[in-house]
């Protein structure tokens, strides 16, 4: 078979994350290879978001870079996949006539297809998910889901290398229809995945080697799928999950606010293998703000939501997500997002200037009035109150000792190990190695250590603190022994990808 290479950037949020994780494995076993070098690829692609304009904006500046080499060597394909291709196909064709295919992010099955085409036909491929209504029934949408993600495993990029950590998704789309998203449109309507394939998937996973899983949907918690007539809700998936042998860890994103039963919080207490973690954005503290954004839920409810979390699972580490800026936000409202903030002891946050969608309803009803910097100095103001919460609750934690899946190497240590490489040295991986695992309640813990504890659980002593990781000295090295491990050529994975 003759092999050719493929360049595949991933924007974006963990779905699109997993989504270029199957097209590239889909291409693998087509004879695709990938290279880093997006000029001298065969085909180009690019998996991108629309959550906010910046993110359109970096994708057609990277689509831009690709004129150039397309000139040169017209035979290769630049195609753009996910979110924004289903936003705006023809705005894309129109910016950039270069690219030859737009593929949605339900129809990425179809990206080998949309390849050949363009290759055999030099036209322009394009496939975009207005099949998948909002009016079919259940068991329709059920279909559909297995038409878009046929269960097959050997899709993942290498199936011979074994990889620690491994996103399942469980949900596509959402109906939620918050006034200022787009995901609803790009990614069409909710639709949840059967139980038993999830579970059977994991068990692969399980098999060749993953040790944690974090289950994916845009409002996970609302999962829920007919098996024999009755509906399997989020809470009983969670336990079949965590119940999957050699799995031994199980996380969940994104969860959200309006419908989160307590079902749910009473199977992460009860079962060891599934982190205390949450990730379950508030976007405002203000309830006339969340009115606006049609979010479903009161400031207070979403307190009253987290005090009961916590009664379940009391070292439970919450994350959320807030707007800034939005239609309206005054400054009033603006200080009851800094007074939630002090409430709900957040683990961390990620803050979002409000950035109007095309479509939404908050871009045809409301103004976006608020002034850019405004929003910059709301954001950064948001931003130094959490990190003083998250600095003051780590260094707590200093002097004690927590256990860490050890992910990888820190970005640090592959950083020194590439100058190595590239002087022509030997590399030898270390005792003074930096490596990075991750504590059930999602924090990140950077330690020194040799490379054969990665990929099992250890006990790490921490030194130091700051807002976003903790450092600290290994208090039972598994390995000194200055041997290659044999995780070492995979990348690291670090699960929550930028956010930005
Ligand atoms: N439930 C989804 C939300 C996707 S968008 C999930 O998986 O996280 C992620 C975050 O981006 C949202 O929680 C929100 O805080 C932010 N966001 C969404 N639309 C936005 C917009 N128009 N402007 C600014 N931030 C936005
Ligand atoms: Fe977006 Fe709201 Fe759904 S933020 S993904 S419409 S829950």
């Amino acid at each position: 078979m003759q092999r050719r290479t493929v360049y595949l950037e991933t924007m974006g949020c963990q779905m699109n994350v997993l989504d270029s994780e199957l097209v590239l494995g889909q291409l693998r076993a087509l004879g695709y290879d990938p290279i880093a070098d997006m000029t001298k690829a065969d085909v180009v692609l690019l998996n991108t978001c629309s959550v906010r304009d910046h993110a359109e904006q970096k994708a057609l500046s990277r689509l831009g870079s690709m004129k150039k080499p397309k000139g040169l060597r017209p035979d290769i394909v630049v195609g753009v996949i996910g979110c924004m291709a289903e936003r705006d196909p023809d705005g894309i064709f129109t910016k950039m006539p270069h690219v030859d295919l737009v593929c949605g992010p339900a129809e990425l099955n179809k990206v080998p297809a949309l390849i050949e085409e363009v290759q055999a036909n030099r036209s322009r491929a394009v496939a975009l998910s207005q099949s998948l209504s909002r009016k079919s029934t259940p068991v329709q949408r059920a279909l559909e889901y297995d038409s878009v993600e046929a269960l097959d495993l050997s899709r993942r990029p290498d199936p011979d290398a074994p990889v620690l950590q491994s996103y399942i998704r469980v949900q596509r789309g959402c109906d939620k229809f918050c006034t200022f998203c787009v995901v609803p449109f790009t990614r069409g309507a909710e639709r949840s995945r059967p139980a038993s394939q999830i579970v059977d998937e994991a068990k692969m996973l399980a098999d060749r080697g993953t040790k944690e899983v974090t289950l994916l949907g845009q409002t996970v918690n609302s999962y829920v799928n007919q098996e024999d007539g009755k509906p399997v809700r989020f809470a009983e998936l969670l336990a079949r999950v965590a119940a999957v042998d050699g799995i031994q860890r199980v996380r969940f994103v994104t969860s959200y606010p309006g419908d989160f039963a307590e079902d749910i919080l009473a199977v992460m207490r009860d079962e060891p293998k599934v982190s205390s973690y949450l990730h379950i954005p508030v976007q405002s503290g203000s309830d006339a703000m969340l009115q606006r954004m049609r979010r479903q839920y009161t400031a207070g409810e979403y307190v009253e939501l987290l005090d009961k979390a916590r009664e379940y699972v009391p070292d439970l580490a919450i994350a959320s997500d807030f707007i800034v800026g939005f239609c309206g936000e005054t400054q009033a409202d603006h200080e009851a997002s800094m007074k939630l903030i002090e409430r709900c002891a957040f683990k961390n946050i990620f803050v979002f200037k409000y950035s109007p969608r095309p479509d939404t309803v908050a871009d045809k009803r409301d103004e976006d009035d608020i002034p850019d910097k405004v929003k910059r100095q709301r954001n950064n103001e948001l931003l130094a109150l959490q990190e003083r919460i998250s600095t003051e609750a780590n260094r707590q934690l200093i002097g004690s000792t927590v256990e860490v899946l050890v992910e990888g190497y820190s970005k640090a240590a592959i950083k020194a190990q590439e100058a190595e490489q590239s002087r022509g040295e030997e590399v030898t991986w270390r005792r003074s190695d930096q490596l990075v695992g991750r504590t059930h309640r999602d924090q990140i813990v950077v330690f020194t250590g040799g490379g054969g504890n990665i990929g099992r659980f250890a006990k790490v002593r921490i030194d130091a603190a700051t807002a976003l990781t903790l450092h600290g000295t290994l208090a039972d090295d598994a390995s000194d022994d200055g041997t290659k491990p044999p995780m070492a050529d995979a990348p690291l994975t670090i699960l929550q990808p930028e956010r930005k």
